[in-house]
């Protein structure tokens, strides 16, 4: 209940030093009740409440101070951006909220329009588009504390709606939007938590992100780094490693400067499992023991071998390693993942500590099994690394002048040098099989403006519920926004979303179908 009381402050007889007011009382000569509480729907410090409930009563679970600084922490760090950003002479320009498609590789949340029936706005999946026609406007330094719309599915990481920190500048290399970030996380980093970072932040190719770490988003707080084998087993006996395209391994233990570990074989199955969604088909485990490499699969392995691979991994008494044979891409996505999974288990992951790093060199097209055709990387606007167009058809090899910020294992923003000439714009579309109709249709307006004298540009996106997760230890942004939604996508304090009436139907000319 909210009561205002009136009276005179004094010192308390006992007074109580586990309370921040504990020297003090009132004695109250008048109380009055302004508000009175019902009984509350649930027990706001409990820890157990679960994350329904949580939202369902939002407004009750925010008085816990945790969460009220979590919201407090998350306003310093979006003033101390502002203001480094306003002192080095950026625009804050807010860009449309009812907009068209842009393709940032998620779906889109479409807005039927009443005026113009059959017509819908797109949310952005970010401003993508709008600062790069700000860059030819002529505004050269740009940001935005921007809300982005993705329909996709939810995770830990990952709202419908989120805040992009948005940035975007004219006349500018890779290395000025990395000194850049740098140097603001650098201000942010002291401001809130006292932390001093060094600068420059370390800087890894695509390539040897994935051969060294499995993963293009790297935890560098601790190393157990892949190390291919493939020459080692290659006349081994045992055919899944002398047949695999590639055999790679994760070292753990004494000599990997971790503590050892020992895993059962229903250890192992378990983790199998758990591997299995990136592609995962079996795990090697071995550790040496007494008498040379023991595990699971160890007798089917020759002499000759084990001793190869002991000799190559330089490993003595108590390490262990787990060996994958597969494609290499396979190979690689799994002992990233394994990787995580020790460091996770042997504690390595320390939540205080900071590890920047940035990644370069991303390729420029992937190729989409489902759709039986190439896409970007990152979004089409994205300059590939190029000298003449020819280059563009050898996709395998073709790289983008992309890079993405990684801290401690998780992406925490990405973005590139744009294309600056429709001539540039026309081929990387047509490479990704869009053609001219579809390109005039979703981006005629880029296309035009990009006649009309585009700087070289570039810019970057930091994911700021991210950032903000990680300053304060947080496993899930949930806890850093004030109203978020469930995993399923919905909000259960507003009952979100909802049915509407039929004559908000009738008037937006939209009939359900009932199969849904
Ligand atoms: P990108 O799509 O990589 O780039 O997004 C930038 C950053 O935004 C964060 N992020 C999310 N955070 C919470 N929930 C989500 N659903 C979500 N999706 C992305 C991530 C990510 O690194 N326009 C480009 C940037 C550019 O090229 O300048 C873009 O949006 O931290």
């Amino acid at each position: 209940s909210v009561v205002r009381v009136e009276g005179t402050v004094q010192l308390r007889s006992s007074p109580n030093p586990h309370l921040p007011t504990g020297k003090i009382e009132v004695r109250a000569d008048k109380v009055e009740v302004l508000s009175l509480a019902d009984k509350l729907p649930m027990e706001i410090s409990d820890p157990n409440n679960t994350d329904y409930t949580r939202l369902k009563y939002r407004y009750l679970d925010l008085r816990r101070n945790a969460m009220l600084n979590n919201l407090i922490t998350r306003h310093r760090i979006v003033t101390c951006i502002r203001e480094y950003l306003n002192s080095n002479g950026f625009v804050e320009v807010e860009t449309p909220i009812l907009a068209k498609s842009t393709p940032e590789g998620a779906r889109d949340f479409l807005v039927p329009s009443r005026l113009h029936r059959g017509k819908f706005y797109a949310l952005p999946q970010s401003p993508q588009l709008f600062k790069q026609l700000l860059m030819i406007s002529g505004l050269d330094r740009y940001y935005q504390i921007a809300r982005c719309f993705r329909d996709e599915d939810l995770r830990a990481d990952r709202q419908l709606e989120f805040t992009q920190v948005d940035i975007e500048m004219s006349f500018v290399e890779e290395s000025d939007i990395m000194d850049l970030i740098e140097g603001m996380m650098v201000k942010l980093f002291k401001e809130v938590l006292n932390i001093e970072l060094d600068r420059p932040f370390p800087r890894m190719t695509y390539e040897e992100a994935m051969s060294r770490f499995g993963t293009d988003k790297p935890d560098l707080r601790f190393g157990l780094e892949l190390v291919e084998i493939t020459d080692v087993v290659r006349s081994s006996e045992f055919r899944i490693l002398s047949n695999a395209e590639s055999v790679i391994c994760i070292k753990v233990g004494p000599s990997a400067d971790t503590p050892e570990v020992s895993y059962s074989r229903k250890e192992i199955d378990k983790l199998v499992e758990y591997l299995k969604p990136f592609g995962a088909k079996g795990l090697i485990y071995l550790k040496l023991g007494e008498s040379g490499l023991e595990g699971p699969m160890a007798k089917k392995i020759d002499e000759q071998t084990k001793e190869k691979i002991v000799d190559r991994l330089g490993m003595k008494q108590g390490d262990s390693v787990f060996i994958v044979a597969d494609k290499r891409t396979v190979a690689r996505k799994v002992l990233g993942e394994l990787r995580n999974v020790i460091g996770r288990r042997l504690g390595l992951k320390d939540k205080r500590v900071f590890k920047f790093v940035w990644i370069t060199d991303f390729p420029m097209f992937e190729y989409n099994e489902e759709e039986g055709r190439y896409e970007t990387v990152h979004h089409p606007f994205t300059q590939p690394k190029i000298t003449s167009y020819d280059e563009l058809k050898d996709k395998e090899n073709c790289k983008a002048r992309a890079y993405d910020i990684v801290l401690n294992g998780e992406e925490l923003g990405g973005g590139s040098i744009r294309i600056n000439t429709i001539e540039m714009q026309k081929r990387v579309f047509e490479e990704i099989g869009i053609d001219e109709k579809t390109a005039r249709e979703k981006f005629g307006f880029l296309l035009e403006a990009l006649r009309y004298g585009a700087p070289p540009h570039g810019g970057i996106a930091l994911g700021l519920d991210r950032l903000v997760a990680m300053m304060l230890g947080l496993d899930d942004i949930r806890e850093t926004i004030a109203f978020p939604k469930t995993k399923s996508g919905e909000d259960p304090m507003l009952g979100a979303p909802s049915e509407v009436s039929d004559d908000q139907l009738r008037e937006l000319g939209i009939r359900l179908m009932d199969d849904g």
